[in-house]
């Protein structure tokens, strides 16, 4: 029987673009149709359901859910802001507070409004200063009901799929560019978070707690060769940390926000930039089970990686952790799994305050569409229904008691 602190945050993580459906004022949108991806139309319709999908959350005893706000919708214009968009997160904060949940906002996710992608996006320097403006108005709209910001989600992952894999908008497959992309995004998060913290002591209320959503992974030498042995350790510094560290060295973080899902057994076929960057195993050797996605399941790397952010000194959130499953027992396997891992680690001192569960409901997952079910709450795309799974119910018996047995 395993014993979780009272305090502890527990629920799960959604994104914007991924639930709400309509936001066609998105770069995403008019990707998807141009690359030949599924569309992600109208999503999970959560944009107008979200009460219902709150209230499901509430009765699974979640006290804590991160959503994030869609910038296309706030900020459909260069320099115009609507309004109406922004009353509406308020009135979806609202719709958490009064469930006794308490929110916790993304800034970035994913998405940009068209207008900026068509200024060049994120390979330009003004790019940061576009996302101040527009948090600031998220932020002051939002501040009176708000402790926990994310600014960015998963930068690395943001500026490798889009700027070095080419694999989501806008395509690009140049390290320089994804360099600069990286660059941009690293003074977009330092700028808000001082944004952040300067309207809150402007506004008299109590210092928020800011972060970024960071996506690790456990990088394990498929050999134990010392190229794949080098490679496994650089790519820990490179992708895990180096934005951990720009941000601890800039006073930037107030607690550590960890994405993990699974371990990348690095195996190099030649010395190279790109290989050193990408290369992985190709053979399934170490084989474990995997999601429907292909992805590795390795609990152990989540308690690794939480023992390797202790010399940080600052609280860990796990703000996403999930998996895509037709198999509902594996994804309670995986959850309990998981928890384990955290345990452990807290038990060696790390302070984890809270994990969230990717993701509430099943959503749009990307470039891979509808496909992959992450949800804790299955949805009948054509009906809209949401049905709850076994596997939430049995998480809710943790988020209640707090007790994993
Ligand atoms: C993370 C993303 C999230 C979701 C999960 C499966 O990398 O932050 O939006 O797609 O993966």
């Amino acid at each position: 029987m395993l014993k979780f602190p009272k305090d502890f945050l527990w629920g799960a993580a959604t994104a914007a673009y991924q639930v709400e459906g309509g936001n066609d004022h998105a770069d995403w949108w008019h990707w998807e149709k141009k690359a030949g991806k599924e569309n992600s139309g109208s999503a999970c319709r959560h944009h107008e359901l979200y009460e219902l999908d709150f209230e499901l959350a509430r009765g699974l005893g979640h006290n804590a859910h991160r959503l994030s706000v869609e910038c296309s919708r706030v900020e459909p214009q260069e320099g115009k802001f609507s309004e109406e968009a922004l009353k509406h997160y308020v009135d979806v904060i609202l719709a958490l507070r009064a469930r006794n949940i308490e929110p916790m906002v993304t800034l970035h996710h994913f998405t940009n409004p068209v207008w900026l992608a068509d200024l060049g996006g994120w390979e330009k320097r003004h790019s940061a200063d576009y996302f101040l403006r527009f948090s600031e108005h998220v932020v002051r709209a939002l501040a009176k009901h708000v402790r926990f910001w994310i600014t960015i989600n998963e930068p690395t992952i943001y500026f490798s799929h889009a700027y070095f894999f080419g694999v989501w908008p806008p395509q690009e497959k140049s390290f320089w560019k994804a360099m600069d992309v990286k660059n941009h995004l690293a003074a977009a998060h330092i700028k808000a978070y001082r944004m952040i913290h300067k309207v809150y002591a402007e506004l008299s209320l109590p210092k928020p707690a800011v972060s970024i959503a960071q996506h690790m992974q456990a990088f394990v030498p498929c050999t134990p060769s010392s190229k794949n042995k080098f490679a496994a350790f650089l790519r820990h510094k490179w992708f895990n940390l180096s934005l951990i560290d720009t941000f601890a060295r800039h006073k930037t973080l107030d607690f550590i926000g960890l994405n993990y899902y699974s371990r990348i057994l690095v195996e190099l076929e030649k010395w190279g930039l790109r290989n050193f960057v990408a290369d992985i195993c190709k053979s399934d050797h170490h084989p474990v089970k995997k999601n429907s996605l292909g992805w590795d399941i390795y609990p152990e790397g989540l308690c690794d990686l939480l023992l390797k952010l202790k010399k940080y000194n600052l609280p860990v959130m796990i703000t996403e952790n999930g998996i895509c499953t037709p198999d509902d027992n594996l994804r309670w396997e995986f959850i309990a799994e998981h928890l384990k891992c955290v345990h452990q680690a807290m038990e060696q001192g790390v302070p984890v305050a809270g994990y969230l569960y990717w993701s509430l409901l099943d959503n749009f997952e990307w470039d891979k569409g509808f496909g992959p079910r992450f949800g804790l709450i299955d949805i009948d795309y054509k009906t809209q229904q949401r049905t709850v799974r076994e596997s939430a119910v049995k998480f809710s018996q943790v988020c209640k008691t707090g007790i994993l047995s």
